[in-house]
């Protein structure tokens, strides 16, 4: 529908930036911190860098946060290291990890940020993984341990909390996202079992959440993009529910409604892909109920019917917005409609806004986008800054997507872009950039760290101020 008029962002409208701990942090044994399993994992791409220096916030943090307060962030999304605040994973507490996030949360709240934190960022404790990690029931516990401990801790000073990032992408793309580790089986039916033992953790942390912190507002965190159907063809409709129930709603409607969503259910039966239920478990997750779904949205995917056979995968890599299809299932169509970005994602503001009305019709709970935004290779010009107007120019088109969503009636209650400064990709090292903040190291070199605002810093901080009236 197009409108005359628009409705202006709500008065209280979280304008903030993410980032997650691995990615940003460096440290990685600063202080007493286990290790992880992005510590161990042994398989990069040719040519980046591991995690272990990052960004070096954990250095920088205060003048990290003094930078976001210039931005004029009212939010700022991070992750909490698990294996700062507990090096094994469960049992004893790390002291100096604790207060980092002590400290880091304070210079926000005293600088009026809003902290959103993230509980868990594919980086589970090593130690854990080395038990079975999720494909062992027993780490459900441990997170609901180490849940506890965070209320504890932050829970005078942290408003919102999101339970774990994208876990459909940590079963769907494990390897894009470095994160099979050594845990548990690596196989479909093993992987599906790790997401119930993750939903059963997530529900309890939710249950948990509300009874220590009734003020506190609790979601999940997955990866949410509308499914397109390649065409008009009744069949490929077909196809594009399909992949919507495996990639999308299985997760959200175990999350916020407790139950296997019926096409997915199918889908796991029809493989013999579905996980043991123990008694008690689906009263576990129907217990638990989500304040908001915080979902990060890259692009959508057009998906076509399946043709049953090999044809249905595409010649390339899958990984969290790249789809390759899958067999009987749906084929990944590419949309010609879209353009892509330097790393062959597609950009497509309008499938935000698609996202977004589908979400809230289904669920009725406030949204908040913790994740959108663009990677880009980018080294300082001649004058030594980044003229980043793609990225200005994507996130405006992305932005008004987000106002004509609220202006359908849509409960969108922030906009958190990643990342509120350079850090280091899942899977495509430093040289994939995506802050408002460069940050002066490459893969090979760590050069001087230096942060330097990009054009879109200042571009961003117009936005907030403006309440998202000017973005120009
Ligand atoms: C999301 C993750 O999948 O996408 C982030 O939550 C990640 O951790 C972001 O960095 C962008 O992906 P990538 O692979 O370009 O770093």
């Amino acid at each position: 529908m197009k409108y005359t008029e628009l409705n202006d962002f709500p008065a209280d409208f979280l304008w903030g930036a993410s980032t997650s701990a691995y990615q940003v942090e460096g440290g990685w044994d600063a202080d007493g911190k286990g290790k992880s399993v992005i510590d161990t994992r042994d398989h990069f791409p040719e040519g980046t860098t591991d995690y272990t220096v990052a960004s070096d916030h954990y250095h920088h943090m205060e003048s990290d946060v003094e930078l976001f307060a210039q931005l004029g962030l009212k939010a700022y999304r991070f992750s909490i290291a698990w294996t700062r605040i507990q090096p094994d994973g469960t049992g004893e507490v790390n002291r100096a990890g604790v207060d980092f996030y002590h400290r880091l949360i304070d210079a926000l709240n005293s600088r009026g940020i809003e902290p959103i934190v993230t509980m868990y960022h594919f980086d589970l404790p090593a130690a854990l993984d080395e038990e079975g990690g999720w494909g062992n029931r027993a780490t459900a516990d441990a997170f609901v341990e180490y849940a506890r401990i965070l209320f504890r801790e932050y829970g005078s000073k942290v408003k919102y909390w999101l339970t774990i990032n994208e876990q459909n992408m940590m079963i769907l793309h494990g390897e894009a996202v470095g994160n099979t580790g050594k845990s548990g089986a690596t196989g479909k039916k093993g992987l599906y079992q790790q997401n119930h033992h993750m939903f059963l953790a997530q529900a309890r942390a939710m249950t948990l959440c509300h009874e220590m912190l009734p003020e506190a507002k609790i979601g999940p965190a997955p990866n949410i993009v509308a499914i397109y159907a390649a065409s008009s063809a009744p069949e490929d409709a077909i196809a594009a529910d399909d992949w919507d129930a495996v990639r999308n709603l299985l997760y959200l409607d175990l999350a916020v409604r407790g139950t296997y969503h019926p096409l997915a259910w199918g889908y796991l039966v029809e493989r013999n892909l579905q996980p043991e239920i123990a008694d008690g478990d689906m009263e576990i997750l129907a217990a638990g109920k989500p304040d908001f779904i915080a979902m990060n949205y890259y692009a959508t995917q057009t998906v076509g019917a399946s043709s049953g056979d090999a044809s249905d995968l595409a010649a390339r890599k899958g990984d969290q917005q790249i789809v390759r299809g899958e067999i009987g299932l749906y084929k990944a169509v590419k949309n010609p409609n879209l353009q892509t970005n330097a790393f062959g994602w597609e950009i497509d503001p309008v499938g935000c806004r698609t996202t977004l009305r589908r979400i809230w019709d289904r669920y009725r709970l406030p949204l908040i986008i913790t994740e959108n935004g663009i990677g880009a290779f980018e080294e300082p010009g001649e004058d030594g800054l980044i003229h980043d107007d793609y990225r200005i120019d994507y996130y405006r088109r992305h932005i008004e997507q987000l106002q004509l969503a609220i202006t359908d009636g849509v409960d969108v209650m922030g906009y958190s872009p990643w990342s509120a400064i350079d850090l280091i990709s899942t899977h495509s090292g430093a040289a994939k950039r995506y802050g408002f903040i460069h940050v002066n190291r490459t893969d090979s070199d760590l050069r001087d760290l230096k942060r330097t605002p990009k054009d879109s810093f200042g571009w961003y901080r117009k936005v907030i101020d403006s309440n998202g009236a000017d973005l120009s």
